[in-house]
């Protein structure tokens, strides 16, 4: 299994593409499973679980192809991909490839609205918490399926065609409501979404159902009607900046020090995490290109932050936050109201000299003035980053092993944080 050796010390200084959205790209993959027309994708980026979906889109009858590279391409580009689901030929969706990415458990959404049923298998324990899945099923119900259990299997069905209606999910849920917009785009009649998640995937999602014909108004809010029309058709999309990704670099650059551009990114879409890290002493300056982000001789504060759904700031970027602060002046509260046991990153922290206690669901960071390197890993992949990001600075060498996590969401790590000065190299394994 390869592994990745860093050794600390060196500052960032350069420039960082910023790739598209993994959690972006996976919704607006399931979305072709809608129509028999193609979707085409660009700027998908080069990901595990993206391959991942591809293979298990595949068995439900996708054919899904990538175009080669063009004339002025350069690696850092997105790729372009085609999906058509020309005839669905499978409507279950098997435990062996649902348990290996709790997202394609989304594909219930479109199987259903499309052939009026599937067989979609529960994605069981998960490294962050017990993640459930009774919000998503409670929408397809709204919308007239009757929900069965069995054998570990959700069972969905509505052979009669699903219908508009009202869901208000009583929590914010990312993924509830990305089903709720797969179901509702081609059910008779209209829907309301109450209390729906404001990310701004949500709302890519639903720029591209517009752009297949859907009607949807009001994605990015907590409102979102939809409007069901008979069918969709094929689309262009360009998937839009990974905002965990940009927001990760962000923070890697305040903990080692210099001037990075985020290219491709806008500070719209990070406001929370960079609010945050002015806070914590870096300078942010918006450009036409993307953001920039510096911290140059001064050192860095600590400050408390809690996660909350969009646009508080996100869970997906509360273990690289925690790790910056172990390096901070003072003591800093950094709270966790998404996922419970979202804190493996804590112990492995610690290996690094990280001093860090945990209260209940908030871990109280007393910053240090070293950490010292040491072989070191993690089990997702924000806690697998944040690691990366504390062997940036601290003395010697940091193994981080299990790479595989990092491969799932983070697009040629090594390479662009190695072409901006860090002592950085993957080692195969
Ligand atoms: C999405 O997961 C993301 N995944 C996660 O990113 C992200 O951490 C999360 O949203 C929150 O922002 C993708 O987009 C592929 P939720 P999702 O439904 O949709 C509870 C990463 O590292 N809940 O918004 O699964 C749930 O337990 C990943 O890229 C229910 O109780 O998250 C959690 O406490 C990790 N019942 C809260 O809602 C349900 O039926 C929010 O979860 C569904 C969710």
């Amino acid at each position: 299994m390869d592994r990745i050796q860093i050794r600390g010390g060196a500052k960032l200084n350069g420039v960082i593409p910023i790739s598209g959205a993994k959690n972006a790209a996976l919704p607006l993959m399931i979305a072709s499973l809608l129509t028999d027309q193609m979707l085409t994708l660009e700027n998908l980026p080069r990901l595990a679980d993206v391959n991942q979906l591809a293979r298990i889109l595949g068995n439900h009858g996708v054919d899904y192809s990538i175009d080669g590279k063009r004339v002025g391409e350069e690696a850092a580009s997105g790729q372009t991909a085609h999906l058509r689901a020309r005839t669905i030929v499978d409507t279950t969706a098997p435990y062996e490839l649902v348990s290996k990415m709790r997202a394609s458990f989304w594909v219930i959404a479109p199987l259903l609205a499309r052939m009026g049923e599937a067989r979609v298998s529960l994605p069981g324990g998960c490294a962050i918490g017990t993640r459930p899945v009774d919000l998503l099923l409670m929408a397809l119900e709204k919308l007239g399926a009757t929900i069965e259990i069995d054998g570990g299997y959700a069972v969905v069905k509505a052979p009669k065609g699903l219908v508009g209606g009202e869901i208000e999910f009583p929590k914010v849920t990312v993924g509830g409501t990305h089903v709720a917009l797969m179901a509702a785009a081609t059910a008779r009649g209209s829907t309301l979404i109450e209390n729906a998640a404001r990310e701004p995937e949500v709302a890519d999602l639903a720029d591209c159902l517009n752009k297949m014909g859907a009607r949807v108004r009001g994605a990015g809010t907590s409102t979102i009607e939809i409007q069901g029309v008979a069918r969709l058709n094929g689309a262009h999309h360009r998937v839009l900046p990974d905002r965990i990704e940009a927001g990760t670099y962000a923070t890697a650059v305040a903990m080692t020090g210099g001037d990075i551009l985020l290219e491709g990114v806008g500070e719209d879409l990070i406001k929370r995490p960079l609010e945050a890290l002015e806070e914590a002493g870096v300078t942010i300056v918006g450009d036409n290109r993307g953001v920039r982000i510096a911290r140059n001789g001064a050192g860095i504060d600590a400050v408390d932050v809690a996660t909350a759904p969009f646009p508080g700031f996100p869970t997906d970027l509360q273990a690289q936050f925690m790790a910056l602060m172990t390096r901070a002046r003072g003591t800093s509260r950094i709270t966790e109201t998404i996922f419970e046991n979202r804190f493996m990153h804590v112990q492995e922290l610690a290996r690094l000299g990280a001093h860090i206690k945990l209260e209940g669901d908030t871990a109280i960071v007393d910053g240090v003035d070293r950490l010292r390197g040491a072989p070191v890993m993690a089990t997702d992949l924000r806690a697998s980053v944040s690691l990366v990001i504390a062997g940036l600075v601290a003395e010697g060498e940091t193994t981080v092993n299990r790479v595989y996590h990092l491969d799932r969401g983070f697009e040629r790590l090594e390479e662009k944080l190695g072409a901006c000065g860090a002592d950085i190299i993957r080692v195969p394994g």
